[in-house]
């Protein structure tokens, strides 16, 4: 069985090394992995291979930035070619970017089956580039792999014929879980002159908070007054850098005393400072999940959360983008101790029940 493994943005390069590493183990399993350059720099994208030890790419479509049709679509004409020659069984996406959902519909009009893991998780916010990729990549897939409770339920609405989607846990988690030991070794707390559970980590990147000056000042404003109580370390996204200089927000950040920007991390470097931290302050999606894990406390600076379970059995708060609710989160976080969590199935071992569904499956 030829499976083609598709991967495009830093989130992506985090789940699918479990897989493949699964599918290592089985020799009936031949995998492809395509490589769509949504994301190429090395921060994002290389260093993410190396440390994960996911195998270079057979394929590298080279797509690079661009508005999300122009991304899509050039993704998507990139792809065919690929299709008709290699004729896989099928192919596997993982998660919600652009990647995704440009080559599920390009396999799934040649009538190539698609594997969708991630499925099911939805924000019920349109204005979320990622709930219409989630939304559009289920409708059109033959085999759905689901995180959480919420996705099974989400999908049992919609109408997907139950006998295509599988309750199997996280691919994420089985990343953290096989990396724990290595990221403990890391030295980045003393690269960056920090002690354990003395500072909070940030990162922002969503569209909704970095493009909109107001909601990006809002935040800002909050993380100022966060940075007088803990020292505050802030790996930028390049979007994220993009937009403060747009916004003018540039040169107070860079003024605040207290808070360290730095370039974005790699795996081991992040999961270490992620799991030392007091506290996370994020609008990623699997941070969410991750800070669960750890025990660390997690504000979501969204109004929702495609990931509930992460609130109703892990570290999780959703504090919304006002200055109020950030530090009203931000306190809640300070006063008790944060054990950590384990969601039904997070247990390092969903890629294994996917690979057996694989196999027994078709
Ligand atoms: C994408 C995903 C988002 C995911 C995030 C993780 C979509 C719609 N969004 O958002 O779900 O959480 O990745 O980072 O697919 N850039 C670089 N180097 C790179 C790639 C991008 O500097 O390797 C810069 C470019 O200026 C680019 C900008 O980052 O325009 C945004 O990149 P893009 O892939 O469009 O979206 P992300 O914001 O990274």
């Amino acid at each position: 069985m030829i499976i083609i493994h598709v991967v495009g943005a830093r989130p992506n390069f985090v789940k699918i090394a479990s897989i493949i590493h699964a599918c290592r183990q089985m020799p009936a399993l031949q995998s492809v992995l395509v490589h769509t350059g949504q994301h190429y720099s090395h921060q994002l994208s290389d260093s993410f291979f190396k440390e994960l030890d996911i195998p270079e790419p057979d394929i590298n479509l080279e797509v690079g930035s661009g508005s999300h049709a122009w991304q899509t679509a050039q993704i998507m004409m990139r792809f065919e070619p690929v299709l008709l020659e290699k004729k896989p069984d099928a192919i596997l996406l993982v998660g919600d970017v652009n990647s995704t959902v440009a080559c599920a519909l390009v396999a799934a009009k040649l009538r190539i089956r698609v594997i969708h893991v991630e499925a099911g998780l939805r924000s019920f916010d349109r204005s979320m580039p990622e709930e219409i990729n989630r939304v559009l990549t289920d409708a059109i897939s033959d085999l759905l792999f689901v995180t959480e409770p919420s996705g099974m339920e989400n999908l049992r609405r919609e109408g997907v014929d139950g006998q295509k989607v599988h309750f199997v846990g996280n691919v994420m988690i089985d990343t953290l879980e096989r990396h724990r030991q290595k990221a403990a070794q890391s030295n980045v707390l003393t690269r960056l002159g920090l002690s354990p559970r003395t500072f909070a980590v940030v990162t922002l990147h969503r569209p909704s908070n970095v493009d909109d000056p107001v909601t990006f000042e809002s935040i800002l404003a909050a993380l100022e007054l966060i940075q007088r109580d803990l020292t505050v370390v802030f790996p930028i996204h390049p979007r994220t850098q993009t937009q403060s200089q747009v916004c003018g927000f540039w040169d107070r950040i860079k003024a605040l005393e207290n808070l360290l920007t730095i370039e974005p991390l790699g795996y081991l470097d992040f999961l270490k400072l992620m799991s030392e931290a007091r506290v996370v302050v994020t609008d990623s999606g699997g941070i969410q999940e991750e800070t669960t894990i750890l025990g660390v406390p997690c504000l979501t600076v969204r109004e929702n959360t495609e990931r509930p379970v992460t609130l109703t059995e892990g570290t999780n708060q959703l504090v919304g983008t006002s200055t109020e609710g950030i530090i009203a989160g931000y306190r809640r976080a300070m006063e008790k101790e944060t054990l950590p969590r384990r969601p039904a199935l997070w247990d390092g071992k969903a890629a294994i029940r996917v690979v057996h569904i694989l196999l027994n499956h078709w």
